[in-house]
Formats: structure tokens, C-alpha cells, sequence
């Protein structure tokens, strides 16, 4: 079975993006790294970012016939997109919500998420770790 992980915008530049805040862990490291934790787990993964709302969106769809978990670092829009939150609401299956930092411990604007209300969780603060404790928490739920 198969976990999709999609990244939002600007997390292509992680490793040089604000590493007092985002470490300097590249986005490729961590894809290395999920993708041992998710072997061990019994799980195949496809791994993607883009800065384009529209094709998250259909990855979404997409993850509809091939997924049975998404994993997503929304990013930016996170706190703006109302096109995610549905196109997630149609996925209904498990989605985990991570993020590297802690939100709610940032800026007021980006303490809201617009994918909370349909994701089963949400992990944040825990940079990369955070993304192998989602593989942790659907192994346990799935
Ligand atoms: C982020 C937090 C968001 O507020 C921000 O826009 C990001 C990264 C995180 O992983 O901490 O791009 O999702």
C-alpha cells in the first residue's frame, strides 16, 4: 500500500530557507528518509512538491485511486486554501497533517490551518521527525 506525500510551495529551497527556523535538512534528505521508514513500516511512498496550488490539487485526486494515506506539508497554503481542504474532503481517507515548525508558536496569520478540519492530525514543530511520526501514526491507524 501506498502513502502519498505532498509538499507545498517554497519547501524546494529547504536546507538554505530560514534555517533558524526550518534546519538545514534538505527536502531530498528527507525523502530519503521516509522512504526507509516506510519500507520498514510495510509501505511504498510517492514523494512530491510543487509550488502550484492547482497541481496539489490534482495530486490529491490522483493519490484518490492510488493512495491509502496522504501526508501533506501544505505550506503557505496551509493558512489559505480552501481548494486543498475540499479536494481532501473528497479523498476520504487518513490524511496527516505535518508541518517542520510549530505553527502556533509563529505568527498569528499562520496559526490557522484550513487543513486541520480534515486531516485525522497534525504534527508540527518536530521538523523532519515530524514527517516519520506521520508514517508511525497511519501505521497504527491503518
Ligand atoms: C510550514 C509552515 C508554514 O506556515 C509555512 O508557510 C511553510 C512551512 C512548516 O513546515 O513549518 O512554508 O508548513
Amino acid at each position: 500500500s501506498t502513502i502519498y506525500f505532498l509538499n507545498g510551495p517554497n519547501l524546494n529551497t529547504l536546507g538554505t530557507r530560514e534555517p533558524e527556523i526550518y534546519g538545514t535538512t534538505t527536502l531530498s534528505d528527507i525523502e530519503a528518509r521516509c522512504r526507509d521508514v516506510a519500507a520498514d513500516a510495510g509501505f511504498e511512498i510517492v514523494f512530491r512538491q510543487s509550488n502550484h496550488e492547482g497541481e496539489l490539487v490534482d495530486w490529491i485526486h490522483e493519490a484518490r485511486e492510488r493512495a491509502v494515506a496522504i501526508v501533506i506539508n501544505a505550506a503557505a497554503y496551509t493558512h489559505t486554501s480552501l481548494a486543498l481542504h475540499d479536494a481532501l474532503r473528497v479523498f476520504a481517507k487518513p490524511v496527516v497533517e505535518v508541518h517542520l515548525s510549530n505553527i502556533h508558536a509563529r505568527e498569528e496569520i499562520r496559526h490557522k490551518s484550513l487543513i486541520a478540519p480534515v486531516a485525522v492530525g497534525m504534527i508540527a514543530g518536530f521538523g523532519p521527525v515530524g514527517y516519520e511520526l506521520a508514517i508511525a501514526a497511519l501505521k497504527a491507524r491503518l
